[in-house]
């Protein structure tokens, strides 16, 4: 099967989607989950699920953004994915970077790309007054929230949504979309 390594910065509910979908004739498997923040509580998760996890504090390398990415990428490719995917990764990552897994790097944004990249997403969506809202997985490409779109989902925006409600509608959605999105992409690979 395919190799998954996973990055997440928070709980990574999507990671944990993510895993559980990679069972039985799934095409990948995960084979690690990696963090910016020793205290994610998505890297308990991982444990918990029996998947191998690692960190990586951003802090101590301050702006030096080559020197944290060189760290990421000695961990991760001691586990040879084949895919890596991005889930509540909350690093802006370099070229240097993203060029190392060009053509194998997803990302989930809660919004429906174009519109809203970078933070605050449902906050500007309401702002906006858009009538509904979502999620899209797309392949990470040089600029941020950018890169082919693999797939969205959309939900609709109601009266009184806040951006907790609305957040919480959307994710309902995200944990469905990036296990169907991955699932094509490695079968594609
Ligand atoms: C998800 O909503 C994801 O789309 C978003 O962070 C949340 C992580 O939740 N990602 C971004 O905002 C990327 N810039 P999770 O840790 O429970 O999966």
């Amino acid at each position: 099967p395919k190799r998954v390594a996973i990055l997440v910065s928070g709980g990574g509910s999507n990671m944990v989607k993510l895993v559980e979908s990679m069972t039985g004739d799934h095409p990948a498997r995960a084979v690690l989950v990696g963090s910016n923040d020793h205290g994610a509580g998505g890297l308990k998760r991982a444990e918990e699920m029996g998947v191998p996890t690692f960190a990586v504090d951003h802090r101590p390398f301050g702006k030096d953004r080559a020197a944290f990415e060189a760290e990421l990428i000695r961990h991760l490719d001691a586990a040879r994915p084949d895919i890596l995917c991005l889930a509540g990764f909350m690093r802006i990552l370099t070229p240097t970077f993203i060029n190392h897994y060009a053509g194998r790097m997803l990302n989930i944004h809660p919004s429906l790309l174009p519109k809203y990249k970078g933070l605050h997403t449902h906050a500007r969506a309401l702002e906006a007054g858009d009538s509904e809202a979502g999620c899209t997985v797309h392949e990470v490409t040089a600029e941020l929230d950018d890169g082919p779109i693999l797939g969205q989902a959309r939900v609709p925006v109601v009266p009184d949504d806040t951006p907790e409600t609305l957040a919480a509608r959307v994710l309902a959605e995200e944990h469905k979309l990036y296990p169907a999105m991955l699932r094509k992409f490695a079968e594609a690979l």
